[in-house]
């Protein structure tokens, strides 16, 4: 089944000039982007996002980590891409994440682990409100989608 999902590239990935790196990841798996934004996040938005950690020793400084310079925040189209994208990114510490994921190969810490991806259906659509109106994102054909063999 073809899924949205949000995702979104942290400000270390920024900071670190790695955006192109990882987006290329992205892209090179067949995924499609249809909404894609660099901004800083509001604390409002932060706070929405990772509502569920609201209360964990380590709340406040991810709000803080996640408002330090900008992200880039993203719709992505794809087959499965809800647990594509999870296992193309690997693990969230990235001390853990094994070799050839995203956080894998270009990060070795917790809090900054260059990218984050919606868990599940559920969570993509709640996600993708906090960032994008539906009149945000477009609509066009990857080649590879199309291709006749
Ligand atoms: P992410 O996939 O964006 O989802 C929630 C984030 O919280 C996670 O990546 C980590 O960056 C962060 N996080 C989760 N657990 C911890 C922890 N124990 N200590 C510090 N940061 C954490």
């Amino acid at each position: 089944m073809i899924e949205r999902t949000f995702v979104m590239l942290k400000p270390d990935t920024v900071v670190r000039g790695l955006m192109g790196e990882v987006l290329s990841r992205l892209e090179g798996k067949g995924l499609k982007i249809v909404g894609m934004r660099l901004s800083h996040m509001s604390e409002a938005q932060a706070k929405a996002l990772y509502s569920a950690h609201q209360g964990k020793p380590f709340f406040n400084d991810l709000i803080k980590f996640v408002r330090s310079a900008p992200v880039v925040v993203m719709a992505v189209e794809g087959e499965s891409a809800v647990s594509i994208i999870r296992l193309l990114i690997g693990s969230t510490d990235s001390k853990e994440a094994l070799p050839g994921t995203v956080r894998g190969d270009l990060s070795c810490s917790k809090t900054m682990n260059i990218i984050h991806a919606s868990d599940s259906l559920d969570s993509a659509q709640r996600e993708l409100a906090i960032f994008f109106k539906e009149s945000d994102l477009v609509k066009y054909s990857r080649l590879d989608a199309t291709w006749v063999y």
